[in-house]
């Protein structure tokens, strides 16, 4: 059998781990052969590709950060447009079974198509975890331990000046990174983008804790995280590939907002991609693995159109049209269990 194999959408650490299973599970265990598609459905679209078949090319690769094959975003229009060359890619290249590695967008896509056909097998990634149908993506633990480093580190300098410090973690659609940081360091507040806030009760929580005596005040926001239009306006910062309208500098600004409001001192963080990049944790490392050998392991079966997919300790298989159907979000349950420790 010969696979094809890509990485999608934003990096994220363990692509590489599920790359190396890949090729070490097809080559052990079936005698098959890997080619790898470089920069995401561009590599298909472009017919840029790279043999897999060395053990030179996965050597050592376990513990690095982002993706040997590299990565592009594409836009889905481009990408429907352009279902006909990727499938005549696969055919002039004699690929059997394609394993596109990505987050929703790049789900979504091997979805249509393996509508259309042709044999896919999925694995999700994301540092968002936002992904439906798995307990949890690879490449977020990693994010949400550098988080939690930041935060711990910004708690002991909030401290020293009483300060009011403001993260800023990804999460354009989910709060995810936001919810758990938070509550792994002790924040004061978490802003996620399911749940509106409102600008005055964020004040009165800052100047309350102040009036206590408290030292500082830590609130992590997520960079999807919207006030309610009657107590703020975000300025907007563009369009994502989906069309949908982007907010830059959410933390900043409302930074801004706390400081003329009640003229407390504000500082803000933003991490930015520092929590995309780097070695991922040994979580990570050991998910994306056994994502690799499930995912080779379906190929082999022909158990195609599926997505592997974490069930408490066991690696299952959903369908692809399934697990893209909708986002992951955080629920209001989830969102409240913090919220017993803001104030
Ligand atoms: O991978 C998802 C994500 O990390 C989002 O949280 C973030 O908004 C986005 O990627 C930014 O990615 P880029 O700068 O690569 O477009």
């Amino acid at each position: 059998m010969r696979i094809g194999i890509l990485t999608g959408g934003g990096d994220c650490p363990g692509l590489n781990a599920v790359i190396r299973a890949v090729v070490r599970t097809s080559a052990g265990r079936y005698g098959s052969t890997v080619v790898g598609f470089r920069d995401g459905w561009r590599g298909l679209l472009e017919d840029r590709k790279v043999p897999l078949d060395s053990d030179d090319r996965i050597n050592r690769i376990l513990t690095r950060g982002g993706t040997i094959l590299g990565t592009a975003r594409v836009n889905p229009d481009k990408l429907r447009a352009g279902l006909d060359q990727i499938k005549q890619t696969l055919d002039d290249n004699g690929i059997d079974v394609l394993i596109p590695i990505g987050g929703e967008g790049t789900l979504t896509a091997a979805s249509w198509l393996s509508e259309s056909g042709v044999p896919v097998i999925g694995v999700p990634k994301t540092i968002d975890n936002d992904i439906d149908c798995t307990d949890v993506t690879f490449g977020f633990d990693t994010a949400l331990a550098v988080a939690t480093d930041a935060i711990d580190r910004l708690h002991t300098t909030a401290e020293s000046h009483q300060r009011v410090m403001l993260v800023e973690v990804m999460g354009r659609h989910a709060g995810w990174i936001a919810l758990q940081a938070g509550l792994a360091s002790g924040a004061h507040l978490t802003l996620v983008p399911e749940q509106p806030f409102d600008v005055d009760e964020v004040c009165a929580m800052v100047k309350k804790r102040f009036q206590r005596g408290d030292s500082h005040f830590i609130c992590v926001v997520a960079e999807g995280a919207m006030p309610d239009p009657a107590s703020m306006t975000l300025r907007e910062g563009g369009i994502d590939e989906f069309g949908h309208k982007i907010f830059t500098g959410v933390a900043q600004q409302l930074g801004n907002e706390i400081e003329r409001r009640i003229g407390k001192e504000v500082r803000t963080t933003v991490l930015g991609h520092i929590q995309r990049g780097g070695t991922p944790t040994p979580h990570d490392r050991i998910l994306a693995t056994r994502f690799g050998v499930h995912a080779t392991d379906a190929a082999h079966r022909g158990d195609f159109g599926q997505m592997v997919a974490l069930h408490g300790t066991s690696i299952d298989l959903v369908p692809l049209a399934e697990a893209t159907r909708k986002l992951k979000t955080v629920p209001k349950e989830r969102y409240e269990e913090a919220a017993a420790f803001f104030g």
